[in-house]
Formats: structure tokens, C-alpha cells, sequence
């Protein structure tokens, strides 16, 4: 064990007094920071905070608690996420479309609670955050586990991620901490942050989120929790959900104990006497909407006292203390001018809407997707007509629809390309599907998406290999497919604009050490129609080899589950393509090695889920955990009950802790060895 050298003198119970107080102090300007956007400290004066308890619980590291900062990024990568029963189901809201829908809200609760149809009710009002609704369970005023709506009864746990969000505190400060506390909440992405993701994203060849609604959910349902770190996600709270220990009389006695807490509230919401105040306030958010650094798509309106929220109680899916006030679309209208017939990486050729530029709530919009060929025809869209075109939060605006009316007769009909626009290849129209396809094995844009892809971040991971790169491989002809990556020399990025020794020299280890990335890895990089990363894994656990894959049968992939036919055709047609297979040899040629990671089934760990913690020191976390596999089990990277074994080595930190809370058998690493050897 490595001790610092400025904490070796210090005793354990000094060391232990010092820890709590740093996390105290740290939580305590994380909470200035990042709810309250009010800092007192430096970043350098919190970085050395942080450093003195990281220094201390290295010395120490009996004293790391799971709620110490130092532990918000944990672990290992999971393999699928554990489900969570929520203690009171997650219900939905009942939505009102306009003002007039808000009064029959007001007039039916007051019915129900039989008052006077001029009673004013208090009501609480809240912006309606975009984003996704997340419960997080505190025990003793620790954050214990957080999970995803789900199907509002049983949702996922994602503890691990939610951890990374820096405005939730692990552990509640202030007075009077309930015994229990759930709390659920809206995890979302400001607009900030999302612009900064999709441009990394564009930059490495990915494609873009279409929303920050689905940012979020995408960065929150990673499985490797160190994904979502690098996601600057928020979070604010809106309903209770059990509360043990603790008493609340009102949505406002809710919101104030949560803030007391350290827990995030929205500054904007707002308690008002009467239905009038909450439609003025729903035409104030959507006045001040395009503002807001985040985006919501309407107000929720809320009876305040708890008392009449359980008088009134709920439907089935929704409570009627509550409503959800909806804005209108952002929509406008403008001319059709004319359509850009656009190819991507497997040749479906989509209908781009170009627009005489209009303005939708302060952006400018000047395309829109009309998103097949089919829909074109079904809404009769023709060039010269005028359209009504959406924003829905998205990156791209759809044609929603035509208004025939103002058609002057010189309008043209829209039809499918008969040849790509791009390569001059011929097109065809599968029967299947509503998608128009180009089949030239030259065309560019393929080419280009489909060794963009080939290269991201969660297939080959060739870093620097993006979508800028790969488009001047194309055009100086250095590459044609993926296999020629594997051929490129110095020179050859030489002769990039703007490119130095250094760079090229990282650009070819970049490429050469993809060659022995995982096997899954490697069949989710070729791009096969309909495989998906999970579906990529699945076929390597099952064949164990690229040569097995390639030789299955459609029964052999059929018996995979979540394979279905589709699927499986789709399989094989890749692999019966002769020029598929001259590209996979010609990898192979080049030293493209993937690894497999055949699962074992019914080996003598099969049913079985580890997690490893600490640093072992017969091997690495990568090789225990596939002697686990081996043998069958499967690993996973956080601790919940189902977990049959957590394997702790050195300085393990808060899986060890909630493994030991939760009872699960915690082994040392000669105990997991002798295991292996039974
Ligand atoms: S209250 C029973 N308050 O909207 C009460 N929900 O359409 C449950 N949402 O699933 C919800 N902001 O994800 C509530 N201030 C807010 C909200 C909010 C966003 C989301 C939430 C919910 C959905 C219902």
C-alpha cells in the first residue's frame, strides 16, 4: 500500500476527523458551485481540498466512505443494468394543450373536493423540465440508489451514473435528515452542455443526438459510468415519494426542507392562490422559454397542500392534484424551394427540405428532414408549395405538413431519384421498407459514413479518425474501404492540409492498435444492417470468432436471442457478399486480429454475478474478469443485491461498503482464486 508522504504522520482518528470534515467542506462548495452558481472558492482552491482527502484516503483507506467525493466516479463498465422496484409507482401527468384546459383543470379539483366554483385553490408551479425522471433513494441521509422511471413500477438502476451528477449531493446536509427519502426529479442537459456534445460528436464522425432530452437519456443509460462522468448532466427535484422520519405539509414545505437539505430546486418555481396566477405564470415561462439555458417544453401546475393532493388521490396513471401545462410546437411557415436527395452510410437516400429561410423562436431555419419518400408522397408535398415546419426541441426541423390551399397550380410533384445524386448509381426501392437505397459499392458519402463509423469511439475507437480525416482520405484516393486503412503509411497523411510529424505518427498508432479490439467491437465496426452494439456482443459471446460468425447458419443466429429473422437474413446477406469477404480477408491480411470473448455456457460460474473492487495483484481487473467469464458468470459493475460475489482487492472503496451493507459475499482475492480452482 502506498502511503502519502504528508499524511503518514498524521494518527487514524485525527485522519478520520480531517476526511469528514474535508467532505463536509467539499460538498459544501460543490453545492455553491453547482446548484446555487454562487462560488466562494477557486477551482485550485477546491482542487487542493480535494487532493489532501484523496491523499488521506490512500493512506487510510479504511476511512473511504461511498459518499466521500472522491468516489463519484466508481468502477468498471456494467453488462446490463439492474432493475429497481420503485416503492411508490412513478406516476405520469395529465396534460392540458391550452389556457382554457388549465381552467377545467382548476374547476374539476375543485369539484371533486366539492368548493365553490370561485374558490381559489394554492397552487405551486413549476417549469417542465425536458428531460428524464429519475428517483433517488436516501437512507440516513446517504444517497443508496437511484433508478430511471421505467414502466413507473419497476425502473433501472443507474446509482452509478447518478453519482457523476455533481448538483446531487451524495450525502444531505443540514437539519433534521429523514431516516428515508425519496426524492424523483428530472435529469436533463442544458443547452450548453448538448451543443458541446454533438459537436465532439460530429467531429468524430458519430451522429448527433436529435434533442438534450435524448442526450440525457443516452448519457444517463451508459453502461460505463465513466461515459457519463464526461457528461455534464443536472438535475432538479419536483415530488416526494415515501418519506420516513420527516414530516411535509405542502409542495413548499417540500421544496424548502429539499433545499435545506443541499438538494436542487428550481428557482422559478413559483406558489400562487388561484388558476389565473398559474396560467399567468405558464404565459410568463413561455415568454421567457427561449431564454431559459435548458429546455422545457411546458409549466406543471400543483394543488400545494399534501392534505387535499391525498383527498384528491389519483387515476391509474396520473394523480389529480396535477397537470402538465403543454406548450405549443414551435412552428412557422415558409416555401418548399426545392429537395436535396442525401446519401448516407447505408445508401438510403433520405429527402432533405430546402426552405426560403424562416424564422422559428430565434433560429433560423433553412432545411428540414422530410424523412422518406414515402411520407413525401402520403402528405403530397410538392416544390413551391407552402409548408408548416416544426421545431421540437430537435437539431432538425421537420416539414410537418402542406398548405394545399395556397398552391398556385405551379407547383412540382416530388419524386425518388432513379440514380444516387452522389455516385450515378442506380437505386432501388426495397419492397419492405419505405427507404430508397443506392447500391454502388463506389458511392462517396457511403464510403465516407461507412468508415466514420467503422472508426467511432464505440467500434474500433481509431482516435483522430473522424469525419474531417476520413473525407480527405476519400478525396485524395487513399482510401476506398475499410481495409485500406490498415495500409496507410506516414506519407500519406502528409498529405492532409495542416498536418505535422507528430500528428500523422499518432494517427497510424491510433489505426494500428485497433487491430486487437474486442471481437464485439469489431462486428458492431462493419456496419451489418440492424446490428447494434448489443447485438454485436451477443454474436461474439455466441461464436467466439470471426470465422464462426462468418459460417453460421440462419438457424445458428436464430437461436441467439434477440435475433430474430431480420436480423439474421441481414447477417447473412453481409456475409454471402463476395466483396465483404475480399474486405474482411484483405483485414485479416493486414493483421487485424479481433479478440474473442466466447462466454462459456453452463460453465461453473454460469448464473453467477461478480463485481471486482480495489486493485488486485495476480492479475488485472480485465483478465479476472475474464477467468469470471470463463467459467460462465458474468461480471458487472455495481453492487445490488442479486450480486452473488464482489471480489475486493486493494483500497477497495464503496462497493465494498454497500457489498458489506447489502450482505452480499465479499471475497478476497486468494478466496476468488481458490473459487476458480474448485
Ligand atoms: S411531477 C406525480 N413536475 O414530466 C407527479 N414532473 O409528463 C409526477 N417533469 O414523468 C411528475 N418537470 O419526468 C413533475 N416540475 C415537474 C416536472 C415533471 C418535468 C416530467 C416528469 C414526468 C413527466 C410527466
Amino acid at each position: 500500500m502506498q502511503l502519502s508522504l504528508l499524511n503518514i504522520s498524521i494518527p487514524e482518528g485525527a485522519a478520520k476527523s480531517r476526511a469528514d470534515e474535508l467532505r463536509r467542506t467539499l460538498e459544501y462548495h460543490n453545492r455553491l458551485y453547482y446548484v446555487l452558481d454562487a462560488p466562494e472558492l477557486s477551482d485550485a482552491g477546491y482542487d487542493e481540498l480535494f487532493r489532501e482527502l484523496q491523499s488521506l484516503e490512500n493512506s487510510y483507506p479504511q476511512l473511504i466512505s461511498p459518499d466521500s467525493p472522491t468516489q463519484r466516479v466508481g468502477g468498471i463498465a456494467l453488462d446490463k443494468f439492474a432493475a429497481v422496484q420503485h416503492r411508490l409507482p412513478m406516476l405520469s401527468l395529465e396534460n392540458a394543450s391550452n389556457e382554457d384546459e388549465i381552467r377545467d383543470f382548476d374547476q374539476r379539483v375543485k369539484k371533486f373536493l366539492g368548493l365553490t366554483t370561485d374558490h381559489r385553490i394554492s397552487y405551486v408551479c413549476e417549469p417542465k423540465m425536458d428531460g428524464l425522471a429519475v428517483e433517488l433513494v436516501y437512507v440516513k441521509g446517504v444517497l443508496t440508489v437511484a433508478s430511471t422511471r421505467g414502466d413507473g413500477v419497476t425502473g433501472e438502476d443507474v446509482t452509478e451514473n447518478i453519482r457523476t451528477i455533481r448538483m446531487i449531493p451524495l450525502r444531505l446536509s443540514g437539519q433534521h435528515i429523514p431516516d428515508l427519502l425519496e426524492v424523483r426529479g428530472e435529469v436533463y442537459l442544458s443547452l450548453q452542455a448538448f451543443q458541446i456534445l454533438n459537436s465532439a460528436k460530429e467531429e468524430n464522425g458519430e451522429a448527433p443526438f436529435a434533442n438534450p432530452r435524448n442526450a440525457a437519456a443516452g448519457s444517463l443509460r451508459q453502461l460505463d459510468p465513466r461515459i457519463t462522468a464526461q457528461r455534464p448532466l443536472s438535475f432538479y427535484c419536483y415530488a416526494p415519494g415515501t418519506l420516513q422520519g420527516t414530516a411535509c405539509d405542502s409542495q413548499q414545505e417540500f421544496f424548502a426542507a429539499l433545499s435545506g437539505w443541499g438538494l436542487p430546486v428550481n428557482s422559478l418555481i413559483s406558489a400562487v392562490e388561484g388558476v389565473e396566477a398559474a396560467v399567468g405564470f405558464y404565459r410568463e415561462m413561455l415568454s421567457r422559454r427561449e431564454a431559459l439555458p435548458y429546455e422545457i417544453d411546458g409549466t406543471v401546475i400543483k394543488v400545494d397542500s399534501f392534505p387535499l393532493q391525498r383527498e384528491l388521490g389519483e387515476k391509474s396513471r396520473s394523480p389529480r392534484w396535477a397537470v402538465a401545462c403543454k406548450f405549443p410546437p414551435r412552428q412557422a411557415t415558409t416555401v418548399l424551394e426545392g429537395v436535396l436527395p442525401s446519401v448516407g452510410r447505408t445508401g438510403v437516400i433520405t429527402p432533405v427540405a430546402l426552405l426560403r429561410p424562416v424564422d422559428i423562436s430565434g433560429v433560423t431555419v433553412s432545411r428540414a428532414t422530410l424523412h422518406n419518400w414515402e411520407e413525401v408522397a402520403a402528405k403530397d408535398i410538392r416544390i413551391g408549395d407552402t409548408v408548416v415546419v416544426e421545431r421540437a426541441g430537435d437539431v432538425i426541423p421537420a416539414v410537418v405538413r402542406v398548405l394545399a390551399e395556397r398552391r398556385s397550380g405551379a407547383e412540382l410533384p416530388l419524386v425518388a431519384p432513379d440514380t444516387c445524386p452522389q455516385c450515378g448509381s442506380a437505386v432501388v426501392h426495397i419492397a419492405d421498407e419505405v427507404a430508397v437505397r443506392c447500391m454502388g459499392l463506389a458511392c462517396p458519402p457511403q464510403i465516407r459514413e461507412s468508415i466514420t463509423h467503422f472508426a467511432s469511439r464505440n467500434a474500433m475507437d481509431i482516435e483522430g479518425m473522424g469525419g474531417k480525416n476520413v473525407e480527405q482520405l476519400i478525396t485524395l484516393g487513399l482510401v476506398r474501404s475499410i481495409s485500406d486503412l490498415y495500409r496507410l503509411t506516414k506519407d500519406d497523411f502528409m498529405r492532409f492540409e495542416r498536418m505535422g510529424d507528430k500528428l500523422a505518427g499518432k494517427l497510424l498508432s491510433a489505426i494500428e492498435n485497433s487491430k486487437r479490439r474486442d471481437l464485439g467491437r469489431f462486428i458492431f465496426a462493419l456496419g451489418i444492417r440492424h446490428v447494434g452494439e448489443r447485438t454485436a456482443k451477443a454474436l461474439a459471446q455466441s461464436f467466439g470468432s470471426l470465422e464462426n460468425l462468418i459460417h453460421a447458419t440462419s438457424e445458428e443466429l436464430l437461436t441467439i436471442r434477440d435475433i430474430g429473422a431480420t436480423v439474421a437474413q441481414s447477417i447473412r446477406t453481409f456475409f454471402d457478399n463476395p466483396d465483404n469477404l475480399a474486405v474482411l480477408r484483405s483485414l485479416q491480411e493486414s493483421g487485424v486480429a479481433p479478440t474473442a470473448e466466447a462466454k462459456q455456457v453452463g460453465g461453473r460460474f454460469s448464473g453467477k454475478t461478480f463485481v471486482f473492487t480495489g486493485a488486485l495483484s495476480r492479475f488485472t481487473r480485465d483478465e479476472a474478469q475474464r477467468l469470471a467469464e470463463a467459467e460462465g458468470g458474468s461480471v458487472v459493475g455495481s453492487v445490488s443485491k442479486k450480486t452473488n460475489y464482489v471480489v475486493s482487492g486493494e483500497d477497495a472503496g464503496s462497493k465494498l461498503a454497500k457489498a458489506r451493507n447489502l450482505g452480499v459475499t465479499v471475497l478476497t482475492e486468494e478466496e476468488f482464486i481458490k473459487l476458480l480452482a474448485v
